[in-house]
């Protein structure tokens, strides 16, 4: 089984594939984490990020298996990564390592912006994520007030507002739902509620 889920920053998308993978005994790619892998090699190099040839280097040499979650969320790498994100060669090199994953037994939960419309639009069940833009915001800050730190909620929205727009402005892969998605919007919920209602619409299409 293949289940697609897509999204903007902070729908709750990754924390719902996580969840959904471990549900159904699948494997689970954060893909957002293969451009954040390539915006940090760029941004340690201290190379430009609209270096092409630099950053198609760094994608080749990805190692999706040495992927570490906690150093790529860094705040700023996100951002980073939504400009490595733009260049068609970057994603032809991350698309075809996402698509080697998804094809490896037993199955597998990938997120990210262009999982059912690019990487796998064959998806068993494809899962488009939503929340509004001040949701989501909250969320991220609660996330940082949580772990000690200190953040401005103007900042953190207006760095969600700017990533959306280079995400569904841009001219390759262009977040967007597939035709066939479904769509959820996690708004008024809570991880636990859009669990049941993904799982729902997955065990319907079993
Ligand atoms: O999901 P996450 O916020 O970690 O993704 C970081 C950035 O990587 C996104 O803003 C987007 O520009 C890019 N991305 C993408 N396609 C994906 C996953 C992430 O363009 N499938």
């Amino acid at each position: 089984m293949l289940i697609a889920i897509d999204g903007p920053a902070a729908s709750g998308k990754g924390t719902l594939a996580r969840r959904l993978a471990a549900h159904y005994g699948l494997r689970h790619l954060d893909t957002g984490l293969t451009y954040r892998g390539v915006a940090k090699t760029l941004l340690d190099t201290g190379r430009p990020l609209d270096d092409e040839a630099v950053a198609e280097e760094a994608a080749r040499a990805l190692d999706l298996g040495a992927l570490d979650r906690a150093v790529l969320s860094a705040h700023g790498i996100g951002e980073a990564a939504s400009k490595v994100a733009v260049m068609p060669s970057v994603r032809r090199v991350l698309v075809d390592k996402q698509r080697a994953f998804a094809a490896a037994p037993p199955g597998a939960v990938l997120d990210g912006r262009d999982i059912g419309t690019v990487v796998c639009p064959d998806a068993d069940v494809k899962l488009y994520v939503i929340a509004t833009a001040a949701v989501r915001a909250t969320r991220r800050w609660r996330e940082i007030e949580a772990a000690g730190g200190s953040a401005d909620y103007a900042g953190i929205l207006a760095d969600i507002e700017r990533r959306d727009a280079r995400d569904t402005e841009r001219a390759a892969s262009p977040m967007r739902p597939a035709e066939d998605a479904h769509l959820l919007d996690t708004s008024e919920m809570d991880i636990e509620t859009a669990f049941r209602a993904a799982s729902a619409v997955i065990d319907a299409r079993r």
